[in-house]
């Protein structure tokens, strides 16, 4: 059973579905599913076949020790994928992006042309002495050469990781480092809120602590200046200037071979390197986009996420490159220089299908009908969401005043380690009815249950742990670097349960009609503006500040931005509570996570709540920040500690 202090989260209009309103079965989309569980091999396989490879496979699925390797004996590589394949057919000349920068200005790139930039950035990589196997780290905006670098990349066979362009100094150093990445790619700076970021300025510092980097290749985007370490730094349009041109034979990758590692939260202070493969992966988000979005070559695509993202990846690059779609992209913030912007986006490109996160959505709800009421959307068809749960009632303004009660809204459930979608509506196999707040079904291929504690299933209608019991061809290969923790957190949770389950570390809740229902994170993460940010990579930064002893976060709950971090501090010996302190502390985690990671409060308390061994109790701390029953205290070290909180949090009580 999940702990009985545990909070229900099971949604009002869950519980309040009568029987009678319960829905039918649905035939295609359950027979599909039914025949990809029954026989996973013979439906994977045909999923692959969706892409070409220069060798086919000698076994579907090899699955050891939790290792499992999707098409072994194929090779393929991504970037021939994504443009080569398609310039002998009329998507050639056909729009691969249309891009907009935030102030404004304005660059379309067709397929063909995209092939050509591509071809000239790995022309460049490998003059750097990039080869097969070495790591390349990009440290980029939303800018076109993002998604160039990234196929440049796989078109050599260099594994990449992009590094989200809000995150700070010691994150990028971090990830470069432990990726022993020989070349960055970066802009001197990008546009935010009519603002410039030094983006160069942050690469500089962090480039310093890491040797293994050999060039750093700038990208002009703002034109402020920066500095130029000659030898080592190189203009991206100095470069293309002299560079041969030419095709660049795409490297025939194995379907196992690493495509790229994305650094993600978890439990630990230390980021997990989700390593992901090519084959598998590259299958599993052309599936699923056809699947949950119904895809054609009339689609007008825009997936308004962050490349930095796992959204961005799979679903602004690999997915509909492959499927040949012309997508929007862009680079600013959403409500730039007016709330109507991504509105009138959607009108003068035409879009058809709009994938965001309910964060987005809640943000621009907020400046109410007038905004999206001025713009054309009647091209829409489709809209959806990832990242955090949404709200039933966010659910339905995003139906009714986006998509005129017309669009059929696709909640996807995934994360990063599962590469694509795993529980979301698929009208692109059957249209099924949708239960606002509800991510509806799993897709073809996907098993999942919902476990108690000790890993046996609980029933419909009770809240549980979500487990995945198969591989699937997007999981990822390990962690990079770090096959214990691999094991330890996805696989050996629950060692009594007579069956492989992968932990996803989310809650959720089956309907009697099989419809599930996410309910947020299980473990120590939290969903931040729907980014994925660990506690314990907080509170090991607050406790790196000398002023510090100890730290403990918890996420509260926030009307925009789903959760905040509220941070509980216990100052050193001759530290002083002070407002200067806390600013100093805020700007200390800006500097060392990045400004996703400020908290909205930290408050100084004399002691924390901790069991008689020692260990901090977040659950109390995070109830009494919600404001909720602390449940039972018998456990507790020393009880005043809680009414210290209460008289910090709530002064006046
Ligand atoms: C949460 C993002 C509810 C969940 C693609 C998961 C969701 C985490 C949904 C992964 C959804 C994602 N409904 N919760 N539709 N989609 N989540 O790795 O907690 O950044 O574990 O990947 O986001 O976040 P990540």
């Amino acid at each position: 059973m999940v702990p009985s202090d545990e909070k229900d989260n099971t949604p009002e209009s869950l519980k309040a579905l009568p029987t009678d309103e319960r829905i039918s079965p649905i035939n295609r989309l359950q027979d599909t599913w039914k025949h990809s569980i029954e026989r996973p091999e013979e439906f994977w396989e045909r999923e692959a076949r969706q892409l070409h490879w220069f060798r086919s496979w000698d076994t579907v699925l090899d699955w050891e020790d939790h290792h499992a390797t999707w098409f072994k004996g194929g090779t393929l590589n991504a970037s021939y994928n994504c443009l080569d394949r398609h310039l002998d057919t009329p998507v050639r000349n056909k729009v691969a992006f249309f891009w907009e920068g935030e102030p404004g200005d304005k660059r379309v790139y067709t397929y063909q042309q995209l092939y050509k930039e591509v071809n000239k950035f790995a022309n460049i990589l490998k003059l750097r002495g990039i080869q097969k196997g070495d790591a390349v780290a990009l440290y980029m905006p939303m800018i076109p050469e993002l998604p160039i670098a990234m196929l440049a990349c796989s078109r050599i066979g260099a594994p990449f990781t992009q590094v989200y362009s809000g995150f700070s100094r010691e994150s990028l150093a971090e990830r470069m480092r432990h990726l022993e990445a020989k070349v960055l790619v970066t802009s001197d700076g990008l546009w935010r809120r009519g603002k410039i970021v030094d983006l160069k300025g942050i690469a500089d510092s962090a480039v310093g602590s890491c040797p293994s980097i050999q060039s750093v290749i700038v990208v002009k985007r703002t034109g402020h200046d920066v500095d130029m370490e000659a030898g080592r730094d190189l203009w991206y349009h100095e470069e293309l200037a002299s560079v041969d041109s030419g095709h660049v034979e795409p490297a025939q990758m194995k379907s196992e071979n690493i495509l790229y590692v994305l650094y993600t939260s978890g439990t630990t202070a230390k980021p997990k390197g989700v390593q992901v493969s090519t084959g598998g992966y590259l299958t599993f988000v052309t599936s699923t986009l056809k699947w949950s979005f119904d895809v054609d070559e009339r689609d007008v695509w825009w997936c308004a996420a962050d490349i930095g993202w796992v959204t961005g990846h799979s679903y602004i690059v690999f997915g509909p490159l492959i499927h040949g779609l012309s997508s929007v992209m862009y680079e600013g913030a959403p409500e730039y220089p007016d709330p109507g912007r991504v509105w009138r986006m959607i009108e003068d490109y035409s879009v058809t299908k709009f994938y965001t996160s309910p964060t987005l959505i809640r943000h621009l709800m907020k400046f109410g009908d007038d905004f999206p009421n001025q713009y054309d959307l009647s091209s829409l068809s489709i809209l959806g969401t990832v990242g955090e749960p949404i709200n039933p009632d966010v659910w339905r303004w995003y139906y009714r005043v986006i998509g005129k009660e017309r669009c059929p809204v696709s909640d996807t459930y995934w994360q990063t380690e599962t590469g694509g979608f795993m529980i979301a509506p698929a009208p692109g196999i059957e249209l099924q009815p949708l239960k606002p707040g509800s991510a509806c079904h799993p897709l073809p291929g996907i098993d999942p249950l919902i476990v108690d504690e000790d890993g046996q299933p609980v029933e419909d209608g009770v809240k549980g742990y979500l487990t995945i019991r198969k591989p699937w061809p997007g999981m990822l290969m390990t962690l990079y670097k770090d096959d214990a923790r691999y094991q330890e957190y996805y696989w050996d949770r629950y060692p009594g349960a007579g069956q492989d389950l992968f932990y996803t570390g989310d809650y959720a809740v089956r309907d009697r009609d099989g419809y599930y229902w996410l309910l947020g994170r299980s473990d120590d993460v939290l969903k931040v503006t729907g980014h994925r940010l660990g506690t314990i990579e907080l509170e090991d930064c607050l406790v790196s500040h000398p002023a510090v002893v100890e730290a403990a976060v918890v996420g509260k709950k926030d009307e925009i931005k789903g959760e905040v971090p509220v941070c509980f501090v216990v100052l050193k010996v001759g530290h002083e509570r002070s407002q200067e302190l806390i600013d100093e502390l805020k700007q200390h985690i800006r500097n060392t996570i990045g400004p996703i990671a400020s908290p909205s409060d930290i408050y100084f308390v004399p002691n924390m709540p901790k069991t008689r061994s020692g260990k901090i109790m977040r659950r109390v701390i995070k109830s009494l920040t919600d404001g909720e029953s602390v449940g039972d205290l018998t456990t507790l070290e020393d009880p005043d500690a809680v009414n210290e909180i209460i008289k910090v949090v709530y002064p006046k009580k």
